[in-house]
């Protein structure tokens, strides 16, 4: 568009006129707007200047006093007073701190963009109110300038560059106990002391609880944030302790106007599940990391790790008081999934669409572990997981709660087998015998008695008018496909027993193999064999496949039966002319061949075994539907009953 030169001359002097008006809000900030709001002349906050009269006082006083302005970032400013730390958005700074010290620092919450709150400002914890956190009438934490509420002060609220500051930290290091044998104390959380005041440059024990807020760290983490116009000053405080500890504190410590640099979460369920174990090795997964079916999404998933994780064995204390922090359980934790960016031999962690659903997720398989031994494992990001480090937001990590899990006895004739070729589904302890060879040759042993026999299913299935048109083929509702998926899923469970410890005392579990020695030569106790009822019967004395017992002669042990409706579900999908048929509950061979599925709760006990079955599985069960077993595996075209 053409402008005639009348045009260009006003738009020319309606530019100038604004830039004009531009310059004159810069310079002289309006403050006559906020005087008219204040009926109080006490704390007057204009924007980001305090002209309270305690800084008016100190300006010209008190040496540590730095002007402050909206447009300039406080690190070209000035520095921070000899000792207090100048915090820089997300960036993390570490720093020591001995028993009865504090460490101060100071953030400028006003760092660029300034901007202005909308909403309702972020109210403190209710719990730290309790625990000495008090609003001064006329300090930095009264409800005006800091935690503005009520009606009078709205119109201010909205004038100031009010911003919510993200406080974290994380405990690395801290005292060791000198004797372990003589105190089963923790060393005590750091502490964590908060002032928005300037009258209160140094918070921490020393300093008036009604100028700060005080939040103790919980498990080596504190998270904590507030909005704030002007300055946050930050004491980290190392407690006076006893002399049955050793040491001082590490801490890193970040300020952020974006989200916490560290995190931990300790309501959510725990994202870690326990999928099994055996005397020396345990796999868990992660929930699934996308719920998405878009192809090149999930592409994308299974080339990451996004995850760490540690475990520590229960016993071990070295990890109490850290537990929330991403520093301490790398520094302290007794097994960690990396150690200096280094994979370590214990864990092997990699991707795996395995379960319900077959989504992405993680996997982390531990070996070297103690037998019969409690652990804990702990799941973390590094960063956010796509950005870790300082400079970014949220860079400094997040922990999630731990799960819980143990190490079976040391008979050793229960072993975890993953990565199967054919049952790909199966990832759990199998019945073994550490004389047999190693973990990869006992999967092998496994599936490839578990392919054969699927060879027999295929060739009858083969039989079966599959691709007919749909008048004529068996049902509508289920085809070959569906009967193919249910049969492997069966077959799988039932030709690879899931393996518990004889010891086990879990009435959902089948006594085997109870005539055999175990691996080392004992054989069972006559006085346990008599506790159990039934215990001469074949079903007690044998495995659920007599090549178990061939070749492997695994010994006693207990198996988890496969859940009843992976029978049932065959006889619904495949062809009646297969004449499948699944033993009724309470019938013959139903107990020693099928279990039931329970709700899961926190760490319970699997109760069958299904694709994918694992401890704290949070999945509803499903609905009660019925039976069954397999012994014959071979299948003709024929009644077969499936034991
Ligand atoms: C700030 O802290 C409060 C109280 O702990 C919490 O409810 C709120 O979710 C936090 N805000 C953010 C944005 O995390
Ligand atoms: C993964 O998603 C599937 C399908 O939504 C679900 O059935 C399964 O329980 C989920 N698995 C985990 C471990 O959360
Ligand atoms: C195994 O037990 C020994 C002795 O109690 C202990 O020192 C070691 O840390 C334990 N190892 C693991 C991985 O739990
Ligand atoms: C298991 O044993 C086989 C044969 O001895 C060997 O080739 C294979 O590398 C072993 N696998 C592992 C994981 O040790």
């Amino acid at each position: 568009m053409q402008l005639s030169p009348l045009q260009s001359r006003l738009a020319a002097s309606l530019l100038a006129s604004c830039l004009l008006l531009v310059l004159y809000f810069t310079l002289f900030s309006p403050h006559f707007a906020v005087a008219l709001d204040l009926g109080e002349p006490s704390p007057v906050v204009y924007d980001d200047i305090d002209f309270s009269p305690n800084l008016a006082a100190r300006s010209g006083l008190d040496p540590s006093y730095e002007p402050e302005f909206v447009a300039f970032d406080r690190s070209i400013l000035g520095r921070a007073p000899a000792g207090v730390t100048a915090l820089t958005n997300n960036e993390a700074t570490s720093m020591n701190v001995l028993p009865g010290t504090t460490q101060v620092f100071v953030f400028t919450a006003s760092s660029p963009p300034p901007q202005e709150v909308s909403g309702a400002p972020v109210e403190p914890r209710d719990g730290h109110n309790s625990s000495g956190a008090r609003r001064s009438p006329t300090g930095g934490l009264d409800g005006r300038d800091v935690f503005s509420e009520g009606e009078e002060s709205q119109p201010l609220t909205k004038r100031q560059t009010s911003r919510t500051v993200f406080i974290s930290a994380n405990t690395c290091e801290q005292p060791q106990v000198v004797d372990p044998s003589k105190t089963k104390a923790d060393p005590p959380q750091l502490t964590l002391y908060v002032s928005t005041t300037t009258s209160n440059q140094s918070p921490g024990p020393l300093a008036d609880d009604a100028d700060q807020i005080q939040v103790k760290f919980k498990e080596g983490a504190v998270m904590y944030n507030l909005t704030v116009s002007g300055e946050v000053y930050l004491g980290l405080h190392a407690p006076n302790m006893s002399s049955e500890f050793d040491g001082g504190y590490n801490f890193r410590v970040a300020a952020s106007t974006d989200v916490y640099f560290f995190t931990f979460n300790e309501t959510a369920d725990a994202d870690l599940i326990w999928v099994d174990s055996d005397s020396q090795g345990a796999l868990l997964i992660t929930h699934n990391l996308t719920e998405s079916r878009d192809p090149e999404l999930e592409q994308k998933i299974m080339s990451t790790q996004p995850y760490v994780m540690f475990a520590q064995n229960k016993d071990d204390r070295s990890v109490n008081g850290l537990k929330y922090s991403y520093c301490g359980l790398q520094n302290r934790a007794q097994i960690a999934a990396t150690k200096g960016g280094q994979l370590t031999s214990m864990v092997t962690t990699g991707m795996t669409k395995r379960g319900p659903g077959n989504l992405p997720k993680q996997q982390f398989f531990f070996t070297g572990l103690n037998a019969s031994a409690n652990y804990m494992g702990i799941l973390a990001v590094e960063g956010n997981s796509s950005v870790s480090g300082n400079g970014q937001a949220g860079g400094g990590g997040h922990v999630f709660r731990a799960t819980s899990f143990s190490t079976k006895s040391d008979h050793g004739n229960c072993r975890i087998v993953l990565n199967l070729e054919f049952c790909d589904q199966v990832a759990y302890s199998v019945p073994s015998n550490p004389n047999f060879g190693n973990s990869t040759q006992l999967a092998k042993f496994y599936d490839d008695y578990a392919a054969d026999m699927y060879q027999n299913f295929n060739r009858s299935l083969q039989q079966v008018p599959c691709e007919a048109p749909s008048t004529q083929r068996y049902s509508l509702a289920r085809n070959c496909t569906d009967c193919a998926v249910a049969y492997k899923d069966w077959l799988c469970s039932v030709t690879i027993p899931r393996c518990e410890d004889f010891d086990n005392p879990a009435d959902y579990l089948q006594p085997r193999a109870m005539a055999q020695t175990f691996p080392n030569g004992d054989p069972l106790d006559d006085a346990i064999r008599k506790q159990v009822p039934l215990a001469d019967t074949w079903a007690f004395n044998s495995s659920r496949n007599a090549r178990i017992d061939e070749i492997l002669k695994p010994g006693p042990y207990k198996e988890v039966l496969p859940c009843d409706d992976l029978c049932y579900n065959i006889v619904q999908s495949c062809p009646a002319k297969l004449q499948f048929s699944c033993p009724l509950p309470g019938g013959v061979g139903f107990a020693h061949s099928y279990g039931r599925r329970t709700p899961s709760g926190d760490g319970a006990g699997i109760t069958c075994n299904y694709p994918g079955s694992a401890h704290v599985f949070s999945a509803a069960p499903r609905a009660g539907v019925s039976f069954l077993l397999a012994a014959g595996l071979a299948v003709a075209l024929g009644p077969l009953l499936l034991l």
